[in-house]
């Protein structure tokens, strides 16, 4: 934060341009939000206690800045934490900016735990599929999945990343990729129904994905064709980790059933957007133009697939969710 203003990375530009954009007030910090301009569970929880903040400053109504930023994206549980956290302990501007710079803060420290505490899964020659994006960019500074990956390669360790390219915003082969090849990591760039042939050729030791939103009893949402890979992981006898911090994990929602599930502009089906060969960036349309889509941004992976859940605290069964995080 810088005054009022909130500096974020413009995501949707990279990985062909990196840019940062400013944010005046906590409208526009909302609306980078939902659009996508800030994304990845933590990242959200992050901006959104910036943007609440903002709301601090400005001397609005609190109730309806919280409201506008709540709405953004309603299945991230980072987003309502950290909102709830500024709201709950700020009575001044001041205590408001203090109380967002600490959870942006925490978020670095519990990333670097759970980097620590799934490095042991990580021996050097390990193969990993990873899907959506769930490093820097999604989680402040260190990420959650790939936290451990990025341990294990800075430690010398040989490891190789299947990154998926997780349509339709393509998170995976744009940002991903974009943050392994900065860290130097080895990896390759795979269509999203691409994971089950390596799967089945013996060439994934194991899977880690990040979270947005998980259940009492385990079950986990995070970016849609998850649960495609968990089953199919499954099916081979992969193990199936997810990594998040605790404020991830929402015990009020016993299930995935109660979790909601956002669905976003089917014009993100539609369209692609990247650079052209002349290297301007532009958006394609691939589908016929009278052709409706349907956009569900999450898919919820049961608990039954997943094989442990690494967080700030430990490596967790799902099933034991309940027991270690419940109030
Ligand atoms: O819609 P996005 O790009 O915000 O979704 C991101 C994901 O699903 C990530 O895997 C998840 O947020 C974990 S980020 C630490």
């Amino acid at each position: 934060m810088e005054g009022r203003n909130v500096i974020v990375i413009n995501q949707p530009l990279l990985p062909h341009q990196f840019k940062l954009l400013r944010l005046k007030d906590h409208r526009e910090t909302a609306k980078a939000i939902q659009s996508m301009i800030v994304r990845g569970a933590g990242t959200i929880g992050a901006t959104a206690a910036y943007g609440m903040a903002q709301a601090y400053l400005e001397g609005v109504d609190l109730d309806r800045a919280y409201r506008r930023l709540v709405e953004t994206r309603p299945t991230a549980a980072d987003l309502k934490h950290a909102l709830d956290r500024v709201r709950a302990r700020a009575t001044s501007p001041q205590e408001a900016v203090a109380e967002a710079e600490a959870i942006a803060d925490e978020y670095v420290e519990r990333a670097l735990k759970i980097a620590k505490i799934g490095l042991p899964l990580i021996p050097s020659g390990s193969r990993v599929l990873t899907h959506c994006n769930a490093g820097w960019l999604a989680l402040v500074d260190w990420g959650s999945a790939p936290a451990p990956i990025y341990l294990a390669h800075r430690k010398g360790r040989k490891v190789f990343v299947w990154v998926s390219e997780t349509r339709p915003r393509n998170q995976g082969a744009n940002l991903t990729s974009w943050e392994l090849l900065q860290e130097g990591v080895p990896h390759k760039i795979i269509a999203d129904n691409a994971g089950g042939f390596y799967m089945r050729r013996g060439e994934v030791d194991l899977c880690i994905v990040g979270a947005d939103r998980i259940a009492a009893n385990g079950d986990v949402a995070n970016k849609i064709g998850t649960y495609q890979k968990a089953v199919l992981a499954h099916e081979n006898g992969i193990p199936f980790y997810v990594a998040a911090p605790s404020s991830t994990i929402d015990v009020a929602c016993r299930s995935g059933d109660d979790i909601p599930i956002e669905e976003r502009d089917e014009d993100e089906v539609h369209y692609i957007y990247g650079q052209t060969a002349g290297q301007k960036m532009a958006r394609v349309r691939v589908s016929p133009m009278q052709a409706s889509a349907g956009n569900p941004a999450f898919d919820v992976t049961p608990a039954r697939y997943i094989t442990g859940i690494i967080t700030e605290r430990g490596i967790v069964r799902p099933g034991e969710i309940r027991k270690q995080f419940g109030k």
